[in-house]
């Protein structure tokens, strides 16, 4: 026992030494979201001018991405699963791009050796007697790029809280920064009458004992507010936030009633402000598992009355759902939406929501519409997509003809838009016609 301690001293290296193990041309997985290790980021770009060609493979930046930056581009080059607001214009001018993938399937990628990884650079907490780490914040897809990659560099930083179900021994580590920073807090969203009432009509559909999956923003935060009457709730989700421990606090979320975990709030990551982070902290409730775990459809479909509420950014009127372009921009990713709508499709009562306000670009743009935008991908499939919702109404779509999937859809519209959509051939019915006149 405690044989670890006489390795350790051996590993401790500063963020410089650490980093001047990665080569021109290496691909670098960087810990996700607000695990990523900022001392270790910033010691990697702080090389720039002898490197070249570096693949930095992330998914949900919250630094400033600074590697992504222009002038940067020789160096580093950036490829997400994800994209968010720093490195976004970095892939539209070509500084980057972006690799379609199912949150869910990102291990496989690593395990597999379809995208070798050299380095990985995470952060972990400091280790327990028996020499395990804690990841922290984020297991996803950090967990399987440590596993898989040649050099392991964790920042070793006490701030970060200990969360269980997934550790990580210091002898799988090969270099250890020691250095507390703070850990990147989310803002609270901010959200108004119209998410207020799409969480209402989510609340009609949600049965007391049911377990939740919910994404960040407005619109989860609005619909667990309007939760506040119901009994016994879970959790498995591939992330949650503060609104889960306001619920949990109240004693709406038990977990009592799940059928898989009984008892614990499972998730892949996590994401909020020092309130999320104080509940989850030695919390032996809250487990955290690799993503190609969480995410399994199989694992979710374990649980009866499991309930996906996700956003998009389009609905058409066939039911397909785009969550993550404009236009033929990326603007975000997948992540784990299908795999969420998959499981919540399997799950014994379970439903699938897609919940959007009707408009967008302060009421200009319908969301619901004829056709997806030209370019823009289908993120959940028609085949999949089960219930929509926005602040006029609920569209249950399952078992619906093409017809009857754009009657529901146009009567969950914005008033203003309704004729419009009313007025636009389907578009198998334009299909038909094309066809016709071939
Ligand atoms: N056409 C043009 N612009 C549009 C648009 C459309 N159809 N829909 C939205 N926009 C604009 C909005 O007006 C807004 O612009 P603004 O910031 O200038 O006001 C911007 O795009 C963002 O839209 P919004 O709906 O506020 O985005 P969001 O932050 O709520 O995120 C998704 C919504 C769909 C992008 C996000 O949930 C996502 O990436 N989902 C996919 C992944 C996922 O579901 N994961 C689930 C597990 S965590």
């Amino acid at each position: 026992m405690n044989q670890w301690r006489s390795t350790y001293r051996q590993k401790l290296v500063s963020a410089e030494q650490a980093l001047g193990s990665i080569k021109s041309g290496n691909r670098v997985v960087l810990g996700h979201a607000c695990s990523e290790p900022p001392v270790l980021v910033e010691a990697l770009v702080n090389r720039f001018t002898e490197l070249s060609n570096v693949e930095i493979v992330h998914m949900v930046a919250m630094g400033p991405a600074v590697f992504a930056r222009p002038g940067m581009e020789q160096s580093f080059r950036f490829n997400g699963f994800f994209l968010g607001a720093p490195t976004r214009k970095a892939v539209a001018e070509n500084r980057g791009t972006f690799t379609p993938c199912f949150f869910g399937e990102v291990p496989r990628l690593f395990k597999s050796g379809i995208l070798p990884v050299d380095v990985v650079l995470m952060q972990v907490t400091p280790p327990d007697e028996e020499g395990f780490c804690s990841y922290g914040l984020s297991v996803d897809y950090t967990q399987a790029a440590a596993e898989s990659a040649t050099i392991v560099v964790a920042q070793m930083n006490a701030k970060l809280p200990r969360t269980g179900g997934s550790k990580i021994h210091l002898d799988a580590l090969t270099w250890i920064v020691e250095r507390d920073s703070p850990i990147v807090e989310l803002p609270a969203p901010d959200f108004g009458e119209v998410e207020r009432r799409i969480g209402e009509h989510i609340a009609t559909l949600v049965p007391d004992g049911a377990t939740l999956q919910m994404g960040i923003g407005a619109i989860p935060d609005a619909a667990l507010l309007s939760l506040r009457d119901k009994k016994d709730l879970g959790i498995h989700s591939e992330m949650f936030s503060d609104g889960v421990v306001a619920l949990a606090e109240a004693g709406v979320i038990t977990n009592q009633a799940k059928t898989i975990h009984r008892g614990k709030f499972v998730a892949t990551f996590l994401m909020g402000s020092r309130k999320l982070y104080r509940f989850v902290d030695n919390n032996p409730d809250v487990e955290l598992y690799p993503v190609d775990y969480v995410n399994d459809p199989c694992v979710i479909g374990q649980h009866a009355n499991m309930i996906s509420i996700n956003s998009a950014l389009q609905v058409d009127l066939m039911g397909q759902v785009n969550a993550e372009m404009i236009g033929d921009v990326q603007f975000s990713g997948v992540g784990g939406q299908v795999d969420f709508v998959r499981g919540a499709g399997r799950s014994p009562g379970g439903k699938s929501i897609i919940a959007v306000p009707s408009t967008a670009a302060k009421g200009k743009i319908s969301r619901i519409c004829h056709q997806l935008d030209t370019g823009a991908a289908v993120s959940t499939s028609r085949n999949d997509v089960h219930y929509v919702v926005t602040e006029y109404g609920i569209a249950d779509l399952r078992g619906k003809t093409v017809r009857q999937r754009a009657a529901a859809l146009t009567a969950i519209a914005h008033p203003d838009f309704r004729d419009q959509l009313r007025g636009t051939r389907s578009p198998m019915e334009e299909h038909a016609l094309v066809t016709a006149n071939q």
